[in-house]
């Protein structure tokens, strides 16, 4: 049966099937009709409907609740968000999930408002305090919107319970998929694609939530029983993402990556099966990206990452076996040769962390922050030099890479110099 619907009433319908639990709000045109449906629905269904007094005791309730672990959510119009601006800042500080619709305003405001100027800026660049990024949805459709706010909440709420599980893996998944999106972009996909992609690397490592943490973080070798446990993971993410609430078709298209991401390039590696069709694309790069940030990440078992530019020649010696060639070329050509985070030491004597590889370089001349040792025991952060700059007269680099380190090995934590 077809019902059709204002665009107000079907948002609220679909955070009520999205499975909110909790919407507090306060009316302000032109959202006050999900307000409405909500005041109506909401008890009926034994769920939790608060008007608040202003749009500051919806947005705090909302934090309240987001803080629980409660679905929940709140709509407002654009001089209403602007209002919920700080409290909105807190949460995200906070990283705790809730759902936030503008119903932009369009016309009467201090001092008017006009899309263009005001609430673009408003949903994405934030207006709170601090340096805070929110993950700003547009649909530009009722169906669309419909579809957001079911899919997406799902996708990300099953992502948090990944951060529950352990906190290692949540932030990998993040990399992989950061990474990903980065080669794929690289390759050329498109920007579709990318997005199904970028799931794919968020969801890859989905079935660990099923490993017993004395397992998954184990310090020292693996029994063979222990191995067998762990290699089930990949299977098991293609069940949790077969179970996350979001269309059929989506599901499918991000599944095959996740159980293929153990799979090498020779067919090698786990789980093991009689197929003799190459590994899709999708899990060709997830295999790239996934040991890439595995090898470069202290973890229990290995206190000391791997460098960057030393994973990169670790895994070229397996280029052909483990990983698709051309990729790998890509990813290197992506990541330079000395990518983001390389302890050097450069011909001045200097040391320095890579901080940036300018798209038009080659990749052999970065962007590097200067280390100033202090004590003997630890480093400041010094000036950013830019490695393709030459001398004038004579055009011999000013300054050029002559050796390569370990950050571990210096007790550097490449993060702390270079964000
Ligand atoms: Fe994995």
């Amino acid at each position: 049966m077809k019902v059709l619907m204002k665009g107000n009433e079907a948002i609220a319908e679909a955070a009520i099937r999205a499975g909110c639990d909790a919407y507090f709000g306060y009316p302000i045109t032109p959202q006050t009709e999900v307000l409405e449906y909500m005041a109506r629905r909401m008890p009926e269904l034994g769920r939790a409907f608060v008007q608040a007094e202003s749009e500051l005791g919806a947005i705090n309730m909302v934090y309240g609740a987001a803080c629980t672990g409660t679905r929940v959510m709140t709509t407002t119009s654009s001089p209403g968000y602007s209002l919920m601006q700080e409290t909105m800042s807190y949460i995200s500080m906070s990283f705790v999930p809730c759902v936030i619709v503008n119903i932009m305003r369009g016309g009467p405001g201090l001092g008017n408002i006009q899309p263009a100027q005001g609430d673009y800026f408003q949903m994405t660049k934030g207006g709170g305090h601090g340096d805070y990024n929110l993950i700003v949805l547009a649909p530009s459709t009722v169906q669309e919107t419909v579809d957001l706010v079911i899919d997406k909440r799902s996708i990300l709420l099953k992502l948090s319970t990944l951060r529950d599980h352990d906190d290692y893996t949540y932030t990998h998944s993040v990399n992989v998929s950061i990474l990903a999106i980065c080669l794929g972009q690289h390759i050329g996909l498109t920007k579709n694609t990318l997005e199904t992609l970028g799931i794919c690397g968020l969801f890859h490592d989905l079935g660990k939530v099923d490993i017993p943490l004395k397992i998954l973080n184990k310090q020292g070798k693996l029994t063979d029983d222990e191995f067998k446990v762990i290699q089930k993971h990949s299977l098991n993410s293609v069940r949790h993402i077969a179970k996350i609430r979001a269309p059929r078709e989506l599901k499918s298209k991000i599944m095959l990556a996740p159980f293929e991401h153990h799979l090498k390039y020779d067919l090698s590696g786990y789980p093991r099966s009689w197929r003799s069709e190459p590994v899709s694309l999708f899990g060709r790069i997830l295999t790239i990206v996934d040991v890439f940030d595995a090898i470069t990440s202290a973890r229990v078992y290995r206190s000391e990452a791997i460098s960057p530019d030393q994973a990169l020649r670790m895994m070229s010696e397996n280029a052909g076996k483990d990983f698709d060639p051309i990729l790998l070329k890509a990813f290197i050509n992506m990541l330079g040769v000395y990518p983001i985070g390389t302890l050097v030491e450069l011909d001045t004597g200097e040391m320095g962390l890579v901080s940036e590889n300018p798209e038009q370089s080659d990749g052999t001349h970065p962007l590097v922050t200067i280390l100033i040792p202090e004590d003997g025991q630890s480093y400041t952060r010094g000036e950013t030099v830019d490695l393709s700059e030459r001398e004038t007269p004579g055009g011999r680099y000013k300054r050029s890479v002559s050796k390569t380190f370990n950050p571990a090995l210096f007790g550097i934590q490449p993060s702390e110099f270079i964000i």
